[in-house]
């Protein structure tokens, strides 16, 4: 299997590139709009050929690259059904799965950290994966004061959804900022800060408490957002 994970230092966001070899059908899951021609220059080099482009939520903190890349690739681009997104030419529903060549995803509706969240799961011979977007972080989670967001849903989808794929299931979220690239099921439900041991009401207390600014670019990327990318 092919797996990249690259990242966009502005947003501190990972973009996620998998396909089941070379010469063969990639998909990739939350791009960055900025990172558009490294993109194609890793297609290029790895042989692939992009068919499918996921964003696992709107996201508000940078532009995402599905517009470009189905311009460039003429890729089918993907959200979940709750998406405000008309611009993406397929929506998925819970447990749905998304096919390439050798390689399958499942989606999971995920809300919380906004309330068209869905995660994608990845379970192969080769390994078992879970893409988070930002409902769950390593040793954290996502915002819930904004975008629909809601933190008793965070809770349910996280201990009650993700936390039942498997305890080797690896962990990747669509952001990290300090550093950490990869965790497993066992790890976060073990020892998230935020849920290891918490009920829902203490969880929605942190939650409530964090109290963060909004992102820098929150006005300029969840309109860009509601047309992949393309406002110009
Ligand atoms: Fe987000």
């Amino acid at each position: 299997m092919l797996f990249r994970q690259l990242f966009d230092k502005e947003s501190s966001t990972y973009t996620y590139l998998i396909a089941s070899g070379f010469g063969r059908e990639a998909l990739i899951i939350d791009p960055v709009q900025e990172h558009t021609d490294t993109y194609l220059g890793l297609l290029e080099q790895l042989d692939i050929k992009l068919v499918r482009a996921i964003d696992t939520h709107t996201h508000a903190d940078h532009i995402t690259a599905l517009g470009d890349l189905r311009d460039a690739t003429s890729c089918v681009t993907i959200m979940g059904e709750f998406t405000q997104a008309e611009c993406v030419s397929e929506q998925v529903s819970e447990g749905d799965k998304i096919t390439i060549e050798g390689i399958t995803l499942e989606a999971l509706y995920t809300p919380g950290h906004t309330d068209e969240s869905f995660s994608f799961y990845l379970s192969d011979t080769k390994m078992k994966a879970v893409f988070t977007g930002d409902v769950l972080l390593i040793r954290g989670s996502g915002r819930t004061d904004f975008q629909g967001g809601d933190p008793y849903k965070s809770y349910d989808s996280i201990v009650n959804k993700l936390f039942t794929l498997g305890d080797e299931t690896l962990v990747y979220p669509a952001h990290d900022y300090k550093g950490m690239t990869c965790s497993s099921i066992r790890e976060e439900r073990l020892h998230n800060p935020r849920l290891a041991g918490k009920t829902a009401e203490q969880y929605a207390e942190i939650m409530r408490s964090l109290n963060l600014p909004n992102p820098k670019m929150m006005d300029i990327a969840v309109p860009a957002n509601l047309v992949c990318g393309k406002a110009n």
